[in-house]
C-alpha cells in the first residue's frame, strides 16, 4: 500500500514541515512511512496582483479568502493524489477551522486508516462558504480557542496521525490498537511518570514503583490514572465509567 500521503495547501509552504522535520515524525518521513507535498496558495491566483482575497459582503473587519483561488488549489491537490496515488484515488480535504468537527483520538484515529489527507489552511478571516460547499469540505478544530491560520492547526493533526501508522512507533499493530491516554489504560490520562535519580531533592520516587511487584505497580498506575482523570476531566472520566458498565 502506498504511504499515507498529506497534502497541504497554505500560503506559508515555509512552515511545512516545520516541527513533523524532528524526531519521530521526521525519521518516519525521511523513511517514506508518509509523505508531505506543500501547494501555496498564492500560486493560484490569476490577477495581476496576485490577490488571494477580498474584502467581505456584508461588511465587517478582516479579510475573506477568494472561492476562486482556493477552489483552484483545491482542483491541482486532487489532480496531483491522482497522480501520486492513482485513479480514484481519493483524500478526504479538510479545513482547519474553530467550527469544525473537534479533534479526538478517534479521529485521528480514522484518518491514519484512511490513504491521506488534503490540509487546507485558512488565513485573514477565513474561507468564502461556496467554495467548502461546492467541494465538500470536512472542517476539523483542533480546541476551542482561536489561532492566527489554519497551519499549526495541520501541523497538531498531522502529529497525531502520523504516529499511529504503521511502523512509525515501532509498531506494526493497526492504527486501532493505538490507544488514548495512559499506557494500557484505555480513556485515562497518563499516570505520574519517574525516573532516576530514585532521590531527588530529598524527595524519593514512590515506593511501590522500586518494589518489583508488577501487578501493585500496574493497580498503583490504574489508582492514579483514574484520580488524574476524575478531578482534572470529568467529561473523560464521565465517558470512561460508562464504557466499564
Ligand atoms: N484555525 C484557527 N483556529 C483554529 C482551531 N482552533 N482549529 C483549527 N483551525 C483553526
Amino acid at each position: 500500500m502506498a504511504a499515507w500521503r498529506s497534502l497541504v495547501l497554505t500560503l506559508f509552504p515555509e512552515m511545512f514541515p516545520g516541527p513533523l522535520g524532528f524526531s519521530l515524525a521526521g525519521k518516519a518521513l525521511e523513511r517514506g512511512l508518509w509523505a508531505l507535498d506543500v501547494l501555496d496558495i498564492r500560486d493560484f491566483a490569476r490577477d495581476k496582483h496576485r490577490s488571494v482575497d477580498d474584502a467581505p459582503f456584508g461588511g465587517g473587519a478582516g479579510m475573506v479568502m477568494r472561492p476562486d483561488v482556493v477552489d483552484a488549489a483545491l482542483a491541482a491537490a486532487a489532480e496531483r493524489w491522482q497522480q501520486d496515488q492513482g485513479v480514484g484515488a481519493e483524500a478526504s480535504v479538510v479545513y482547519l477551522s474553530p467550527r469544525g468537527r473537534l479533534l479526538t483520538q478517534d479521529l485521528a484515529r480514522e484518518l491514519a486508516a484512511g490513504p491521506g489527507v488534503t490540509l487546507l489552511c485558512g488565513r485573514y478571516e477565513g474561507v468564502d462558504q461556496r467554495v467548502l460547499e461546492t467541494r465538500e469540505v470536512f472542517e476539523v478544530s483542533v480546541g476551542d480557542y482561536v489561532l492566527s491560520g489554519g497551519e499549526p492547526a495541520a501541523l497538531v493533526l498531522m502529529d497525531a496521525v502520523v504516529r499511529l501508522l504503521p511502523g512509525v512507533m515501532g509498531n506494526e499493530g493497526s492504527p486501532g490498537e493505538e490507544s488514548f491516554g495512559a499506557e494500557g489504560f484505555e480513556g485515562l490520562l497518563e499516570y505520574p511518570l519517574y525516573t532516576r535519580p530514585a532521590v531527588w531533592q530529598g524527595r524519593p520516587v514512590p515506593e511501590v514503583l522500586t518494589s518489583g511487584h508488577h501487578e501493585q505497580v500496574r493497580q498503583w498506575r490504574r489508582a492514579q490514572a483514574e484520580e488524574i482523570t476524575k478531578t482534572r476531566r470529568p467529561d473523560l472520566w464521565a465517558r470512561y465509567t460508562k464504557g466499564q458498565r
